[in-house]
């Protein structure tokens, strides 16, 4: 991990020189590289900034950053040395750097809200991190990567394309506006599978008599439709479950027309306070159970699977 790196820095280590301990070093180095440049936004900006950073990545060095904002010399752009979280990031992810080159990655995540009134709604506990973390790592893969979002308080993970949405019906026309041909589809997204039949303009009043009783309409499935949609060139989607696990995942991957997917114990992977999970990635007629891992962690597992199954 070289960071900060200078623009003199990236200029050298694409030329090949090895003029001091730096240089010499990252020349010797047979470990994947992570670059994190920061310069003024103008010596970023510069062509042959641009065009050594391109030809470190080419070789395979995985760069990461920099960020906009303002800067030591009081100027206003790209320059800034990368957020420390997300370089904590890039060094859990550094394997899968190159594995999903070229591909089109969108991801859903996060719950979804169905309103009841103008200031409630029903939800679940889902509070977005794996489907985050797993865009985050198909970006680090090299992919051109789209997150669709549910409410969630997390930061907008870097490099990444964000939608965010409030409903399962928003989730649903967005996924659909996003999806490309030939596109990787992960649904880890805990879309509501119904939603109130209508929903109240005014704030539903308590009443001392009867409690209101409360009708339901299902959600379409999205997972299900981008199946059927036949544009993706592999779909996943997690099935999140409390008993049975791998019995109840796969039959609710077969219900959606998939042949694989990612099964997890839902109690003990959902929500703000859990940072880790314990899931089986099924294909058709195997399962590939995976210890509990940090969602960081387990992100670039599944996406070095995934790759493998792209490219099958
Ligand atoms: O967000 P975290 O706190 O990190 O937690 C992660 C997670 C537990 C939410 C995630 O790992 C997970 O399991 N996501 C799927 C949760 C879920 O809704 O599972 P399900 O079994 O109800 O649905 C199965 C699949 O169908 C899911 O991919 C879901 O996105 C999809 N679905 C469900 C309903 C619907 N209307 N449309 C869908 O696409």
């Amino acid at each position: 991990l070289i960071a900060p790196a200078s623009a003199n820095c990236l200029a050298k280590f694409a030329q090949g020189l090895a003029d001091d301990l730096l240089t010499t070093l990252y020349l010797v180095t047979e470990t994947p590289v992570i670059i994190c440049p920061a310069m003024n936004k103008s010596m970023w900006h510069h062509p042959a900034t641009q065009d050594n950073c391109t030809l470190l990545q080419q070789r395979g060095v995985m760069i990461v950053g920099p960020d906009s904002g303002s800067q030591a010399c009081g100027e206003f752009g790209l320059g800034r040395l990368t957020e420390t979280h997300i370089i904590i990031d890039a060094l859990r992810l550094v394997s899968v750097c190159g594995q999903l080159k070229g591909q089109n990655v969108l991801i859903t995540a996060g719950p979804t809200r169905e309103a009841l009134d103008p200031v409630r709604y029903l939800s679940n506990n889902s509070s977005g991190k794996m489907g985050y973390a797993l865009a985050q790592a198909a970006y680090f893969a090299g992919a051109d990567v789209t997150l669709i979002s549910g409410p969630t308080a997390l930061p907008i993970p870097f490099g990444v394309k964000h939608c965010s949405v409030i409903s399962a019906k928003e989730m649903h026309q967005q996924v659909m506006a996003h999806l490309h041909q030939g596109a990787i589809f992960i649904g880890c997204a805990a879309v509501a599978d119904y939603a109130p039949l209508s929903v109240n303009t005014q704030k539903i009043k308590k009443s001392n008599q009867d409690a209101p009783s409360l009708q339901l309409t299902l959600n379409s499935d999205i997972l299900a439709d981008v199946a059927k949609a036949n544009k993706a060139s592999l779909v996943i989607g997690f099935a999140a479950e409390t008993n049975d696990v791998l019995t109840n995942a796969r039959k609710k991957l077969l219900a959606k027309n998939l042949a694989r997917g990612i099964a997890n114990q839902v109690s003990e992977a959902l929500g703000d306070n859990n940072e880790g999970s314990e899931v089986t990635v099924m294909a058709a007629e195997t399962q590939m159970p995976l210890p509990l891992m940090n969602k960081v962690r387990l992100a670039g597992q599944i996406i070095t699977i995934l790759a493998k199954m792209a490219t099958k």
